[in-house]
């Protein structure tokens, strides 16, 4: 191979990923900066918030990566909302929709059309507790483990097919905020590499599970005891 020649995997076209927020945007951040290695196999082409005043807007306008506004209080209601949003994906021909702290309910039409190609970062291990307020929910049932999860998007609030997991051990004097920064650091590294299978096409869906190609999974027990 001649130097400098883009390898087979390099030059393959990258996935066209559009990223839907609300708010912060540091889930977005960590997908910008894994795509920002032109070997990522998603590139990211589009960010929409549904609020102006949401700072992971200035995220995107950093990246120099397109991004705009559509908001929700524009539309009679939820179907006109997300069709606009689909009309926004879909001029810019977006393949994947990313949802990074997108906080809408989705339509049953946006589901089925983006269904398989849109994926959910969870600040919880799923199925344990969907919806708002893990951290403290997961403290009050009193957990060991809590984590994050990277999914695609099902019609019900937080369900559909597991791509991947990360694990968090909770402490005796954790706190809600304390443990949701230590669930956020675990995310910022899991929903990069769940895009990068799914942008890569190693990840097939089999009715609510998934199955990854290749995936060699640890056999050891990852253990939440306190060690003195
Ligand atoms: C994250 O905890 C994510 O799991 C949840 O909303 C939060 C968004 O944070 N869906 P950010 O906007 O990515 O910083």
């Amino acid at each position: 191979m001649v130097a400098g020649e883009p390898t087979i995997a390099s030059a393959a076209r990258r996935k066209r990923v559009g990223v839907l927020i609300s708010g912060r945007g540091s889930n977005l951040q960590a997908l910008l900066d894994a795509a920002a290695d032109p070997t990522f196999p998603a590139e990211i082409v589009l960010v929409i918030s549904n609020r102006s005043d949401a700072a992971g807007l200035a995220r995107a306008a950093e990246a120099g990566v397109p991004h705009l506004t559509v908001d929700h209080r524009d539309f009679q209601g939820r179907v006109d909302f997300d069709a606009a949003m689909t009309a926004a994906l879909e001029e810019v021909g977006v393949e994947i929709v990313a949802l990074a702290g997108f906080m809408r309910i989705l339509s049953t039409e946006f589901v089925d059309r983006w269904q398989g190609a849109m994926i959910n970062v969870h600040p919880s291990l799923l199925p344990l507790f969907p919806g708002l307020d893990t951290h403290a929910r997961a403290i009050a049932e009193g957990v060991r483990l809590h984590g994050c999860s990277v999914h695609f998007v099902g019609h019900d609030v937080d369900s559909g097919p597991i791509i991947g997991q990360a694990a968090v051990a909770v402490a005796d004097n954790d706190t809600p905020d304390s443990l949701a920064a230590r669930v956020l650091a675990a995310e910022h590294g899991l929903y990069p590499a769940c895009l990068k299978l799914v942008a890569s096409g190693k990840v097939r869906i089999q009715g609510n599970r998934t199955e990854i190609e290749g995936a060699v999974v640890p056999r050891e027990c990852l253990f939440s005891l306190p060690t003195a």
